[in-house]
């Protein structure tokens, strides 16, 4: 199969910010921009309690100077494991432009505030989804969870504000984000930024 058949932007290092969220911002929006699907999913790898690794695909829910934004129920597995250690990575890849983006750094949880104005803001079957705080559980019979969810749902109808005290937004601050671009002659462009006590040091890498 093809890969990397482009055309594909072009990414000068020498030419990138001083910040790594400046260049992400540019490449997500380049992504919004040229209409790439989902350009806002990435997988989060995390490690359980023995040191396995595991990874599941997210939503960017926001990035700033403080890090990059993630949801989830603090009963998860990865509400867990993020409990246990709480240091992760991100991936972000866009195939149409040949495009990935990594990073690594500790997570912490939100305020009580941020937590609940994330969970407010989803819809009401995800919000009673949520509520039931069995994610990633066995389910032995789909009608039990059919049924635990209506309840789930009408409790919601009549609390439309009721949040639920597990919902966690998580912020990974980074300490190293890694920008890699592909090019039709198979030399592909790394940069990488490692955060240093004076700043964002940068780094190219042999691809
Ligand atoms: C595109 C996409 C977006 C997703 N977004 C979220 C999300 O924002 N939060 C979340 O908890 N799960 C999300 N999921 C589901 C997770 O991949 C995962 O199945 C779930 O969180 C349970 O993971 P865990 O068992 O590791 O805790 C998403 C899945 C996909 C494919």
């Amino acid at each position: 199969m093809e890969v990397f058949a482009g055309p594909l932007p072009e990414f000068m290092p020498e030419r990138a910010p001083d910040d790594p969220v400046r260049l992400f911002l540019s490449w997500l929006s380049d992504a919004v921009a040229d209409g790439l699907r989902e350009p806002h999913a990435m997988t989060l790898s995390t490690v359980d309690e023995v040191g396995d690794p595991d990874a599941r695909v997210l939503i960017l829910k926001g990035v700033d100077e403080r890090g990059w934004r993630f949801s989830g129920h603090a009963f998860s597995p990865k509400g867990h494991q993020l409990a246990v250690h709480p240091r992760a990575a991100l991936t972000f890849y866009w195939p149409e432009h040949g495009r990935q983006v990594r990073l690594r750094g500790p997570v912490t949880p939100g305020s009580d505030q941020d937590n609940a104005e994330d969970f407010l803001a989803r819809t009401d079957t995800a919000r009673a989804e949520a509520l039931l705080g069995r994610q990633s559980q066995y389910l032995a019979d789909p009608a039990e969870r059919d049924h635990a969810l209506e309840k789930s749902l009408a409790l919601i109808g009549e609390a439309p504000s009721l949040v639920d005290s597990a919902w966690t937004l998580y912020t990974l601050a980074p300490t190293v984000v890694e920008f890699w671009q592909a090019t039709p002659s198979r030399v592909h462009t790394r940069l990488r930024y490692e955060r240093t006590a004076y700043g964002w040091g940068r780094f190219r890498l042999w691809s």
